[in-house]
């Protein structure tokens, strides 16, 4: 079957950190490791869409992402998939904002919920209209309400996850949804085999890129967060793909530090948020290779503005060069997300925050 991994199987991250949030962060590799294993092998000739009884995308005009917090996030990478590489209409939809859409026939949507009990994207099914298409559900949890109300299920493989702040089932979904996609996209034709080629390749990298930046960046982080420790914001930007790994840097930020932080397109800088930096503001610039983020960057400098990069260029941190292999696939720079994370984690430990349980949130929201 789909699932060649027993549920049983599954267990909760162990490792050297006494929080949950650390060792979930640490498996991210491992997990990763075991969504490709699982679903890679389906991609190329179609079977893992045919397998979940996807319809034909001949008969899909658009897709729709629904999807609340880092799930959401998720949503927007997997998006860029089908936007990107298929020229599918794709939008992603705030759950709690689904009914107020106009909804049209021959629509795929994909709701995401790691736990499948979120009460927003529940009710975001109850907004669809009769006969507007198919629903996938892609979860952490194959048995939930969510994938019992939708045409078709998908289990993330990320194993039960402790920590409130979702990290490794960030991962887990993103790639989940990405063999989906490519696999739809290649079995009806919709992408060039060159781009398709180099996504397949960039998919095979992930395990060791996502190990790769864990090492990269552990040290680097604790040190930004030991520098920044009294800033009392944060700017996170991206352009494109990256502007997925920016806003999930900005909610880790938030939801562990308390710290303000404000995720934007980069190229909205001079539209307003310029207007927040100067000297010393921590800007944090995610990296897919565009080359205008160059031009942003220098806008921050100017003021006095501390600009951290995370991505294929760069790095001075306290002096020391760092490199990160250029990732360029259809979903973005995945492998960002870690040292975002890991720097929100840090940040919050040198605040004396519970990581694990922030303060006035819930693992599982289950009232809309
Ligand atoms: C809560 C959690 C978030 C999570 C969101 C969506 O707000 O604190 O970490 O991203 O719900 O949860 P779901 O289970 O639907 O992915």
């Amino acid at each position: 079957g789909l699932w060649p991994v027993p549920r049983t199987a599954l267990l909760a991250s162990t490792g050297r950190h006494r929080d949950h949030m650390g060792n979930e962060i640490d498996e991210q590799p491992v997990v990763a490791r075991r969504v490709l294993e699982a679903l890679a092998p389906g991609i190329v000739d179609g079977s893992l869409w045919r397998g979940l009884g996807l319809p034909s995308l001949d008969t899909i005009d658009r897709v729709t992402v629904v999807g609340c917090g880092t799930s959401l996030h998720a949503g927007r990478a997997l998006a860029g998939v089908f936007a990107r590489l298929g020229g599918l209409p794709t939008r992603t939809l705030v759950a709690s904002e689904a009914a107020h859409e106009v909804w049209e026939p021959r629509t795929l949507v994909i709701a995401m919920s790691q736990s499948g009990e979120t009460a927003d994207v529940l009710r975001a099914l109850d907004a669809l209209p009769p006969r507007h298409g198919t629903v996938l559900a892609l979860t952490n949890n194959p048995s939930s309400t969510l994938a019992r109300r939708s045409d078709a299920v998908i289990d993330c493989l990320a194993g039960p996850e402790v920590g409130v702040a979702a990290t490794k089932t960030f991962v887990a979904q993103v790639l989940t949804g990405v063999c989906v996609a490519l696999s739809g996209l290649s079995v009806f034709d919709r992408t060039d085999s060159a781009r398709l080629g180099a996504d397949l390749r960039a998919l095979a990298a992930t395990p060791d890129g996502l190990a790769a930046a864990l090492d990269a960046w552990r040290g680097p982080c604790a040190q930004l967060a030991t520098e920044y420790a009294r800033a009392s914001g944060f700017l996170f930007l991206g352009r494109g793909a990256g502007l997925v790994y920016a806003a999930e840097g900005a909610l880790k930020l938030k939801e562990l530090s308390y710290r303000w932080a404000e995720a934007y397109p980069a190229g909205e800088l001079k539209h307003g948020p310029l207007a927040l930096v100067d000297a010393g503001t921590p800007v944090f610039v995610v990296d897919n290779g565009d080359p205008r983020l160059d031009v942003d960057i220098a806008e921050v400098t100017a003021r006095g503005g501390r600009v951290i990069r995370f991505g294929e260029r760069v790095l001075t941190v306290g002096g020391v060069p760092l490199h990160l292999p250029r990732t360029g696939p259809s979903w973005g720079p995945l492998e960002t997300v870690v040292p975002l994370q890991l720097f929100a984690r840090e940040l919050a430990l040198r605040l004396h925050r519970d990581v694990d349980k922030p303060r006035n949130l819930a693992k599982s929201v289950t009232v809309s």
